[in-house]
């Protein structure tokens, strides 16, 4: 889907996102609001145009892969630029979401 592409490269030319080194330590949270929140409200503890993440009823290694390799036809963008250690941090942060809790 190429507007969906064009969406997530342009939150990451406005976040700054691209220019990180894949040894960097991910700050999740920023993440989250700058470019996962576009479509996952709320740091994904509400539905926007994709699901709510909160209360996952996945595995992790299913939340990983979707991750890393997106959603083409449902419209998840790949985000296969995170390292396999950042996306671990990412489904350990969809992980701790708490309704009531602004997320860390
Ligand atoms: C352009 C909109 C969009 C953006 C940006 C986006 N997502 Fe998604 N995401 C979706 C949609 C739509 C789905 C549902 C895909 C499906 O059902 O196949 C999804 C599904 C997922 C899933 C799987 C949930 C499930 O149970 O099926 C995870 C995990 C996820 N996204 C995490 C993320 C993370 C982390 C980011 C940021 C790095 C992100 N998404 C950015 C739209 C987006």
């Amino acid at each position: 889907m190429v507007r969906v592409a064009c969406v997530a490269q342009a939150l990451f030319a406005a976040t700054g996102l691209h220019a990180q080194q894949p040894d960097q330590k991910l700050d999740t949270k920023n993440l989250f609001r700058n470019v996962c929140g576009f479509c996952h409200e709320d740091y994904g503890r509400k539905q926007g145009k994709g699901p709510q993440l909160m209360n996952n009823p996945n595995t992790d290694e299913f939340l990983a892969n979707r991750i890393k390799k997106g959603s083409p036809q449902k419209g998840m963008a790949s985000f296969s630029w995170l390292t396999d250690e950042q996306i671990r941090e990412v489904v350990a942060f969809i992980r701790r979401l708490k309704p009531e809790i602004e997320p860390e």
